[in-house]
C-alpha cells in the first residue's frame, strides 16, 4: 500500500486528510515534529521547503499544509503570519486595523506542499475569495472564520459541513488529489 507522512500537529485535519485518501488506497501517517518554516511572503515557497525538507530527512513521501488569510487592504497581511497575528493580535484587533477601510476584500489561501525522497517538491494551491466583515458573526468554525464573509455569511455562520465543500483547503486537497489520480493512471 502507497504511504504518505502528513506532517501536521491537527488532529481534525489528519483525520480528514487520512480518510479521503484510504478511499484511494493511500496510507497516511501523521508526523507531529513541523518543519523549518522559511520567512517569505508566499504560502508556496514555505510548503515547499517544508515538505522537502521532511522527505528527504524520513526518506518517505511527504505532505505539509500551509494556510493564511490575506487582506487587500493590508497588502496581504498578515498572509503567511497568520497563525502568529492570530495568537497575539485576534479577530478583534484585526478589525480595528480596517476601521474606516471600504476595501473589505480578502482571500483564504492553503498550500499544499508534496515532495518524494530526492525529487523536487510540488504546491496544489487553494484559494477562497471574500471579505472581512465589519464584526464577528457566528460561532461556527474557528481562526479568522467569524471575520471572513462568502456571499453574505461569514464562515463562522455557514457550519462545518458548507465550509468544507467550498474552502481554500478543499481546494487545495481537491487539486492534489486531481494529481494524485492522476499519477495511478500513469504507473
Ligand atoms: P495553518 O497553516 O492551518 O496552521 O493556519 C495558519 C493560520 O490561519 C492559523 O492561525 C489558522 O487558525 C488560520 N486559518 C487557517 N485556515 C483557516 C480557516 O479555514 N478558517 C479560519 N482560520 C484559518
Amino acid at each position: 500500500m502507497r504511504k504518505i507522512v502528513f506532517v501536521t500537529g491537527n488532529k481534525g485535519k489528519f483525520a480528514e486528510v487520512r480518510d479521503i485518501l484510504s478511499a484511494r488506497g493511500i496510507e497516511v501517517i501523521q508526523e507531529k515534529n513541523g518543519y523549518p518554516e522559511l520567512q517569505e511572503e508566499e504560502l508556496e515557497p514555505i510548503a515547499a521547503y517544508g515538505a522537502q525538507y521532511v522527505s528527504n530527512k524520513l526518506n518517505m513521501p511527504v505532505m505539509v499544509d500551509d494556510s493564511g488569510i490575506f487582506i487587500k487592504a493590508l497588502n496581504g497581511f498578515p498572509g503567511p503570519y497568520s497563525r502568529y497575528v492570530e495568537d497575539n493580535l485576534g479577530n478583534l484587533k484585526v478589525l480595528k486595523l480596517l476601521e474606516g477601510e471600504k476595501d473589505r476584500a480578502a482571500y483564504f489561501k492553503t498550500v499544499i506542499g508534496y515532495c518524494e525522497p530526492g525529487k523536487e517538491p510540488l504546491v496544489f494551491p487553494g484559494v477562497v475569495e471574500g471579505k472581512i466583515a465589519y464584526e464577528e458573526r457566528g460561532t461556527g468554525g474557528f481562526g479568522y472564520d467569524p471575520i471572513f464573509e462568502y456571499h453574505g455569511k461569514t464562515f463562522g455562520e455557514l457550519g462545518d459541513a458548507e465550509k468544507n465543500k467550498i474552502s481554500h483547503r478543499r481546494r487545495a486537497i481537491d487539486k492534489f488529489l486531481e494529481w494524485l489520480d492522476s499519477q495511478s493512471l500513469e504507473n
